[in-house]
Order: C-alpha cells, then structure tokens, then sequence
C-alpha cells in the first residue's frame, strides 16, 4: 500500500491524482486552502477505498506549517510519494502590458516557495530512509515562454530546471523525482483561460497519466508529448520568430488577485 501527499488537492489534477490512488487502496494525506472543497475530496477518496485519508487546511506559503503538517503526516505513515501540485495561474488581461508587481510576487510565491515548502521537508526525509519520489508540477509554460504569462512562465521554468536539478543530485540516495509538464487539462483553472486549447484532456485522464508515469518513476512526465516536443522546438528556432508566432494567438488569462502580504 502507498503513502501520498498531495498539495492542491482540493481542486482539479489534484483532485483527481488523490482520487485515483484512492481507488488503489493508498493512504493519503491531502493538503489545500478551502477545507470545505478540500473535505469533500477526502470523503469522496474514502467511499472510493482509500486506506486512510488525512486532511490539512493549509496555505503552501506558510513554510512553517507546512514543515509541521509534512513531519506530522510522515510520523504517522511513511510517505512513499510527495506531490507538490498546488498553483495559480495568472497573465496580461486585454491591454496590461505589465503585470500588477503585487500579482507578480504572489505569484512567485505560491508557485515556486510553496513548491520548495513542500519538497524540502521531504527530502530530509526520504534521504535518511534511501527510498521515496518526489513529483512536482509544471507546465508546458515553463518549457516555452508565453509572451501572454510572464510570471506564470518564470515561476514553472523555476520549478523545471530545480527539479532537473534534484532529480541528478538525489539519485545516489534512493529518491526520485519525477517532473510532471502538462498540457491543458480541463479544471477551474484552465476555465478561467481564454483561449484555443489543443489536446485538452480531462482531469481524471491527466491523473490516469500522472499515475502510470510515477509508478515506473519517469523523469519526466509530459502530455501531450507532442506538444512537449512542439515546446522544445521552439526553444531552438530564433526567439524572436517564435514569439511571433506566439502573438498570433488571442489569450486572455485574467491576472490573480492573490497578494502575498508583507513580512
Ligand atoms: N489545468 C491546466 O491546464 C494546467 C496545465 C499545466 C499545469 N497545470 C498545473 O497543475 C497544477 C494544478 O492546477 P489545476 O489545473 O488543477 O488548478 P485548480 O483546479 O485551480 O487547482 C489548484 C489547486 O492549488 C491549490 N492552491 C492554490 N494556491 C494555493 C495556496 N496558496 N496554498 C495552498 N493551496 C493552493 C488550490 O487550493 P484551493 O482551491 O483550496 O485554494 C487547488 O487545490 C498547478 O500547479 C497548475 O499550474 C495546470
């Protein structure tokens, strides 16, 4: 039987990725804002034959807690798999040609200090047992950038080449890392997206995919692959074709109104 951990499992790939392993029989600690969205995975997940399902309201930035609730979920099972899923997603409404900074810091916050809120505890962890895997959640957005989500694409490049990074430096000590890069996958978040969406796949498809790569413990799991390909491509050719070419599509991606406060 599997241990998980899951950020961001109140909602979307989240979700589905505690629901799936649910029906495997795992044990789950799940972590997310809204605890009423967040209780209803959890019960959903034991009518679905979870082991066992814990809950935690917790906010990714609180580095604090969020080492707590880790240690504490650790203690009563030992994690086999840590998932830091949780993100927003934010961009340049018609006419913004800079991001709101306030929105930019947010941003950087949530996606990238809550991904190393999550995966640091766990590798204190993981390396002293010699076992474990670690998973973080990208996007094709951090393969390419889109002239349409500066932050956004800064954020997930951060968390991509950190767990390249990783996934070298912790192979000696039994801990893998797998890099899961979506594509569109159809959740709130994708909703709130304006915008021609190729290859959108639902949320239960994405975890199905999610799964099958973290149990053969793939490096990277992209999908589409195609379009990861397509991504990687565009890297190559001269950037100011490419975002020529990225122009052309009309997006609206509605800038966040999360703020991170002050210290
Ligand atoms: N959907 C796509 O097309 C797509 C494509 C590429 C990558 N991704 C990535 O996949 C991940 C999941 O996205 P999704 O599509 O499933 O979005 P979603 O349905 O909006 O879910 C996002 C999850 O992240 C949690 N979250 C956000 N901010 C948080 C914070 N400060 N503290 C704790 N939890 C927080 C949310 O919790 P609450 O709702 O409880 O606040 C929610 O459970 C994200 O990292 C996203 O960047 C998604």
């Amino acid at each position: 039987m599997k241990r998980l951990l899951i950020t961001g499992a109140s909602s979307g790939i989240g979700r589905a990725l505690a629901l799936a392993y649910a029906a495997q029989g795992a044990s789950l600690a799940l972590l997310g804002r809204d605890s009423e969205r967040l209780e209803q995975t959890a019960m959903t997940c034991r009518a679905k034959g979870a082991f066992e399902t814990q809950a935690y309201t917790v906010d990714v930035r609180d580095q604090e807690k969020m080492s707590r609730i880790i240690h504490e979920a650790d203690t009563h099972r030992a994690l086999d798999i840590v998932v830091a899923n949780a993100g927003i997603a934010s961009g340049l409404s018609p006419g913004q040609i800079i991001e709101t900074p306030a929105a930019v810091r947010a941003m950087l916050d949530i996606n990238l200090s809550g991904v190393l809120n999550t995966i640091e505890p766990a590798i204190a962890m993981m390396q002293v047992r010699h076992r474990g895997q670690l998973a973080i959640v990208g996007s094709m957005a951090g393969v390419r950038a889109l002239p349409y989500s500066p932050a956004y694409c800064a954020s997930k490049s951060a968390i991509h080449m950190w767990a390249d990074c990783l996934r070298g430096a912790l192979a000696p000590h039994g801990v893998g890392v797998s890099l899961i890069i979506p594509g569109f996958v159809k959740t709130p978040m994708s909703a709130r997206t304006k915008s021609w969406q190729p290859g959108s796949i639902s949320d239960v498809k994405a975890a199905e995919i999610i799964q099958r790569g973290l149990e053969r413990r793939r490096g990277i799991i992209a999908f589409p692959y195609s379009m990861y390909l397509a991504m990687r491509v565009f890297t190559l050719l001269p950037a100011t074709l490419v975002d020529g070419v990225m122009r052309r599509f009309h997006v609206e991606v509605p800038e966040t109104s999360e703020r991170s406060e002050a210290p």
